[in-house]
């Protein structure tokens, strides 16, 4: 059965990551083209403004016009099924990885008592209430009113991310703000932007005008969808850099690379028709690398001790700590009934081992605090202090 939700998993996030790219890409493009579309000395009726491009070896030609009424094009492509796929490959993933197996990935002891089975509605019921909260805001009266709703907006996604954190261990926190983002980037594609574009089609071919108060409303969702790639891209990597999710805090951590992305992402937005675009950009890049940078120094938070020190430690005094806490689960054959292969591979069984992985461990172990995995082998500080100490010392054999 594990081999079978490996594959699974496997499938499941190779294909999220094709869709992803598609997605995204598609969105690049076409957010690019809007925004270099010129008018020719003769322009055609109905012509919006058009775009040479050179590809594959030809040139292309690429008109935005407002066809005549009862012209529609033969053949006319939607764009709606690269988005439809990755937030469906995205729900799998987190069915697989977060929600499975116990729902060991969701909770933390050391941030909230929750029990698995109340972490995972916490986490959908976040989902849920992000794009229920969000799509009645800018559907009411004060949807119209841009810059007020745009800043509920981002309380609302702030408040519910507030309740995420509060509960759900910091990974499944950050990947559910993630989510959080991709069911509001896909509810805006299916409910706002694809309904806008039929009206568009049905009134082209009804020989009538269009509705444009739905055009609007896609435009701005569009829009938002925009803002909300870099940061959306972030929390899916963000896996994979433990000083991020594993951080004291990180909240924080999340709260500046989403908003300096963002940020950056709205200099690109306005780069075409803003001539001194690549200062700001470049300052606004560094000041975040900064930032990140300083709070990856501070893992453990500001101003606190890492571990209370201790005296000499030698491999002997380390090994049975190794072994108890750690080798259930990094073993070539496990025994903690969480894991089925070695985690990333990674096997605790000899000295050499260890010290390979000693700066990780350090990491992991001592600074961040977030391995054993939520504690399943009740490792206690002490220990953490010892393993922390033996690092200092060189993680000698002798
Ligand atoms: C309950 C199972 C479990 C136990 C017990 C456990 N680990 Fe892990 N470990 C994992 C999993 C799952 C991963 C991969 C996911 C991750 O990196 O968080 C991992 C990853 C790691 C990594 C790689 C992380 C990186 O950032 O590259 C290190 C190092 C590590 N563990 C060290 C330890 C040490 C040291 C102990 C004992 C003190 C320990 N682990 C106990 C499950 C466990």
């Amino acid at each position: 059965m594990s081999s079978m939700t490996e594959l699974l998993h496997l499938i499941a996030r190779w294909v999220h990551l094709i869709a992803g790219i598609m997605w995204i890409g598609n969105s690049m493009l076409f957010n690019w083209l809007d925004r270099n579309l010129v008018m020719p000395d003769d322009p055609e009726k109905g012509l919006i403004g058009e775009n040479w491009m050179i590809h594959s070896g030809g040139f292309y030609q690429v008109k935005k016009l407002n066809p005549e009424p009862g012209a529609l094009p033969k053949m006319l492509h939607w764009f709606k099924w690269q988005n439809g796929v990755t937030w469906l490959s995205g729900i799998s993933l987190l069915v697989l990885v977060y929600y499975m197996g116990g729902a060991a990935l969701m909770t933390d002891a050391a941030v909230s008592r929750i029990t698995g089975g109340s972490a995972v509605l916490l986490g959908l019921g976040c989902v849920a209430a992000s794009w229920v909260l969000y799509d009645l805001l800018w559907r009411s009266p004060l949807g119209k009113r841009q810059t007020l709703s745009f800043l509920l907006s981002i309380a609302i996604v702030l408040g519910l991310s507030a309740v995420l954190f509060h509960y759900l261990s910091g990974r499944a926190a950050y990947m559910h703000v993630g989510v959080m983002l991709g069911t509001l980037m896909t509810g805006n594609v299916w409910m706002v932007i694809i309904p806008s574009q039929r009206e568009l089609v049905d009134a082209t071919s009804e020989h009538r005008k269009q509705n444009l108060a739905k055009g609007y409303q896609a435009k701005a969702r569009s829009i938002h969808n925009n803002y909300m790639t870099f940061p959306l891209l972030f929390i899916m990597i963000s896996n994979h850099f433990p000083l991020t999710f594993g951080h004291a805090l990180n909240w924080a951590v999340l709260l500046v690379l989403a908003f300096g992305s963002a940020l950056i992402r709205h200099f690109m937005n306005i780069r075409f028709t803003w001539r001194n675009w690549f200062l700001p950009t470049t300052l606004v890049f560094f000041a975040t690398c900064v930032a990140t940078l300083i709070f990856f120094s501070h893992p453990a938070g500001f101003g606190r001790q890492e571990s209370s020190p201790t005296g000499p430690q030698r491999w002997a005094d380390i090994e049975p700590i190794i072994q108890s806490r750690c080798v259930p689960c990094h073993a070539t054959r496990p025994t903690n009934a969480a894991v089925t292969v070695a985690p990333s591979g990674i096997i605790f069984e000899r000295y050499s081992q260890v010290s390979q992985w000693k700066e990780r461990i350090k990491l992991r172990v001592v600074s961040l605090r977030n391995m054993p995995l939520n504690n399943a082998t009740n490792i206690t500080d002490e220990e953490r202090a010892r393993i922390g100490a033996w690092i200092d010392q060189g993680a000698r054999e002798d």
